[in-house]
């Protein structure tokens, strides 16, 4: 069914099927992958919609905890310099696995591995739903990513523009004309 928001919308690069595929193959890859004692942390609030899907479909027990990272305020460029929330819970000694939206210029990802590291995280692991690799600016990665995305500005399933777009049960290419 069409919505207003859809309107805006350029392009579907992952319908919901892609997106049941993608997950599950995310999930396989975390089950073999995360040690026992591992707490899954959600970055909000983009990689909301991803955390919860990935979560059910794992097999592998872990516990759950969110911390919200604002880079973007209302742009659609990174300011490069990504504000941690207050971290509510422990990591020391326990294996972490970041869930993350998106990697695009890699500050985020650089700075939630360096302030684990720092508290004494026992292992960091990242799984992402996307990959914006040709938009790297620090030399960072994935330990897995879903699906490799070009430089384009994409939308739904979690990812916004300006806090709208998120409910979109697929993820699209954002009309330039509307960010510009
Ligand atoms: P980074 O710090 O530049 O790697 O940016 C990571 C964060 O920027 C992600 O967690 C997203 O919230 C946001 N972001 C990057 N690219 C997009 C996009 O195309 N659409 C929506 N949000 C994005
Ligand atoms: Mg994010």
């Amino acid at each position: 069914m069409k919505c207003r928001e859809d309107e805006d919308v350029a392009q579907i690069i992952a319908d919901e099927k892609a997106l049941r595929l993608a997950v599950k193959k995310a999930a396989r890859w975390a089950d073999k992958n995360c040690g026992s004692e591992t707490v899954a942390v959600c970055i909000l609030k983009g990689a909301a919609f991803f955390f919860c899907d990935l979560l059910r479909e794992m097999t592998l027990p872990v516990q759950v905890e969110f911390l919200s990272v604002k880079s973007y305020g209302d742009s659609f460029k990174t300011s490069g310099n990504p504000r941690l929330g207050d971290l509510s819970f422990s990591v020391e000694g326990r294996n972490v696995l970041i869930v993350e939206d998106i990697v695009d210029s890699g500050y985020t990802i650089q700075a939630l591995r360096t302030a684990f590291g720092a508290l004494g995280a026992a292992s960091v692991k990242v799984v992402a739903l996307l990959d914006k690799a040709v938009c790297r600016r620090v030399p960072v990665q994935a330990d897995y990513a879903c699906l490799e995305v070009g430089d384009e500005f994409l939308v739904g399933y979690g990812l916004d523009y300006a806090q709208r777009y998120r409910t979109l049960p697929y993820l699209g290419v954002l009309k330039p004309e509307i960010y510009r």
